[in-house]
């Protein structure tokens, strides 16, 4: 067997293709087993891939452009929208209460539901096909998704208490390695792309592209509108451009994961870094970019699957 990439401290195995945050592996049985329901709207993605641009997207567009009508009491999109997977939170949150497995089980109807998990691990409802939940994949290319993941997981975001030292000094070829041998947080790139990829002609599949939300984010914002069943005014969806802008969420406390004791270290990036396509060409070296684009004619070789890497 290929030699598996040393782990930093905060990651766990799931199994020889899966890695996760440790603190998930205990909720990975409740995550495979837990019931779905039709009326679920479920966001999926590779980490770093712009989750919760989509999920403040959605959020507004279910509530006219004002997502105050459900914010009020300081309910941050985290909470409106929790992660099926969780995380360790008691190390992450600046407050006690967390959500867990079972209250996401007790949720009214319609769920909001994010997910970093790869199909073939995820509910046998939505794996087998059983239910049919709204799902919404969000993709980007790859050397972005890294480069986001590089200043999140390996340059402060988790440090304190939490990450190996050594590791979150670690170059940007460490990561590489670990993107390679499909040991990065959530496993394979790869097969997480392909999996939802396969499906994205199922009715009750949306696969968009971060790229083309930068490109047109008006243009995404009515796409996943009509996702939804919902009607908007052109007036409405340039609200939701206004009010879903990269300057916007990270200065709102809604979306910028302010509440989060790792964000608030001296050390961490902001979670709404950079927002842009291609900031890994500031990262990656001309003979890395090189090697990057050959695995990925690769592996993405005959399935359709294209993404932009500069605007
Ligand atoms: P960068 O680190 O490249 O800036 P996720 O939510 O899946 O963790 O993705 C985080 C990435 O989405 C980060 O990428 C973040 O800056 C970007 N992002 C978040 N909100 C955004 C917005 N409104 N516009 C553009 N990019 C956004």
């Amino acid at each position: 067997a290929e030699e598996k990439t040393k782990l930093p401290r905060h990651h766990g195995r799931y199994s020889e293709d899966m890695v996760v945050f440790k603190g998930m592996l205990a909720y990975m049985p409740q995550v495979r087993s837990m019931k779905v329901r039709d009326d679920d709207l479920i966001i999926a993605t590779w980490i770093k891939c712009g989750t919760t641009w989509a999920q403040s997207i959605i959020l507004h567009i279910l509530n006219d452009a004002d997502v105050s009508k459900v914010s009020s009491g300081g309910k941050t999109i985290d909470k409106l929208f929790p992660m099926i997977e969780q995380i360790n939170l008691s190390l992450l949150f600046a407050e006690p209460e967390t959500i867990e497995v079972e209250d996401i089980e007790e949720m009214p109807s319609p769920r909001f539901l994010k997910t970093h998990i790869p199909l073939r691990y995820l509910c046998d409802d939505i794996k087998n096909r059983l239910k049919r939940p709204k799902i919404i994949y969000v993709s980007r290319n790859p050397k972005d998704a890294l480069t986001s993941l590089y200043h999140f997981d390996m340059k402060g975001f988790y440090v304190p208490g939490v990450t190996d030292d050594d590791y979150s000094a670690a170059p940007l070829s460490h990561l590489l390695q670990e993107f390679y041998n499909d040991d990065c947080v959530f496993g394979s790139y790869w097969k997480h792309n392909l999996e939802f990829w396969n499906r994205r002609n199922d009715e009750n599949v949306l696969f968009i592209f971060y790229e083309d939300m930068i490109k047109d984010h008006a243009g995404q914002v009515k796409k996943i509108a009509d996702f939804l069943d919902k009607k908007l005014t052109d007036e409405q969806i340039q609200q939701i451009v206004e009010k879903t802008s990269f300057l916007k969420m990270r200065s709102d406390t809604f979306s910028n994961y302010s509440h989060i004791k790792a964000i608030q270290s001296p050390t961490a990036t902001p979670f709404q870094r950079k927002g842009v396509v291609g900031d890994w060409k500031n990262h990656f070296t001309v003979a890395q970019s090189e090697e990057f684009d050959k695995v990925y004619q690769e592996k993405f070789a005959g399935t359709g699957l294209q993404h932009i890497f500069e605007i």
